[in-house]
């Protein structure tokens, strides 16, 4: 998963370093940002530059995994082979941008271990969306369609982030993005072509997750406290609410060529502007669930810690494989 918006600061993150940066150290910093080159892991970089990142970084790589979960639980209860393979396909490339991503951040000093213990002690948060249910078949489609839409292009900005190694690892992860949202609207046009049955679990599947998606770009630009700052460093480059309407544009006509109805009665498009006009998102929903209250953040949480522990004896045996060909390897030379 999944968004810029997503840097939200840890319960326990540390309040920003005082800064003892030299003058012309920043200054050398900014102008690279600002003549657009990218800042690599062996640059002076600012220490709140650093944080960021990580906080950043971390938090979509937790996304990406946990987003592993709700799609994951219909692997087994796919209605064909053939969507079989492809959600298995789709679920293995979220855990790959989870890798990318967790590789991105140990760049800047953060091990893998740490990250993942803050995920695993709740300290560390990701994307809220993956705190609710996929109740049916549908709302796989659905989650390719918009969740992977609004990824997309909450991510494509990122492709072009001040950091290099977090733009790199953006431009794989959009190009399998775009594959995801693809797979769920042809999933979905499948179903819209089914029985009025299949028709209405997609549009029951719609109305659960429009807002929640919207939702997914972070609070609006009033409210955004730290987004002139990331704006300034090149690690966010289009606000969140321009973001969401950009979304919202793109995703009304795909709903009409489907034959949906977009749960919104203010929906409307405004010549003026140049743009659809929209309802009002319930925030109180969306802080709730990013403050852990959300319908499923225990289960997904104590899912991953159990995943990781089940697993732990495999990260054994591959590290112990790894010091024994190392060992011969170097008895060989
Ligand atoms: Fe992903
Ligand atoms: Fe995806």
């Amino acid at each position: 998963m999944y968004t810029q918006s997503l840097s939200i600061p840890d319960a326990a993150a540390a309040p920003p370093a005082k800064s003892v940066e030299s003058a012309h150290l920043v200054q050398k910093f900014q102008s690279r940002i600002d003549d657009d080159g990218r800042i690599e892991p062996q640059d002076w970089m600012p220490e709140a530059y650093r944080k960021t990142l990580v906080r950043q970084i971390s938090q979509h790589a937790h996304s990406e995994i946990v987003g592993m979960l709700p799609e994951g639980n219909w692997i087994s209860r796919a209605p064909s082979l053939k969507a079989k393979a492809i959600l298995i396909a789709k679920v293995q490339d979220e855990g790959g941008h989870g890798l990318y991503l967790y590789s991105a951040a140990e760049t800047l000093g953060s091990s893998r271990d740490e990250m993942l213990a803050a995920l695993h002690s709740g300290k560390a948060k990701y994307s809220s969306i993956f705190n609710y249910p996929a109740l049916n078949w549908a709302d796989v489609g659905v989650i390719g369609w918009l969740v992977d839409g609004a990824a997309i292009m909450n991510q494509i900005p990122l492709c072009r982030c001040s950091y290099g190694p977090y733009a790199r690892a953006m431009i794989r992860v959009c190009k399998e993005e775009s594959f995801h949202q693809r797979q769920g609207y042809a999933s979905l046009l499948t179903l819209m072509r089914g029985t009025q049955a299949q028709k209405d679990m997609v549009q029951d599947a719609v109305n659960r997750w429009w807002w929640k998606c919207l939702a997914m770009f972070g609070p609006p630009d009033s409210d955004s406290h730290h987004s002139a700052q990331a704006m300034k460093w090149g690690i966010k480059r289009i606000s969140n609410d321009d973001l969401r309407q950009k979304f919202i544009d793109a995703t009304v006509p795909q709903a009409e060529v489907l034959g949906v109805k977009l749960p919104d009665p203010d929906l409307k498009w405004n010549e003026a502007r140049g743009h659809y006009d929209f309802g009002p998102i319930d925030w109180d929903e969306f802080w709730q669930t990013v403050n852990g209250n959300g319908p499923l953040n225990k289960e997904r949480l104590a899912t991953r810690v159990r995943a990781s522990e089940e697993g732990a004896w495999v990260r054994e045996a591959a590290l112990a494989r790894a010091r024994k060909q190392a060992h011969t390897g170097k008895e060989a030379a």
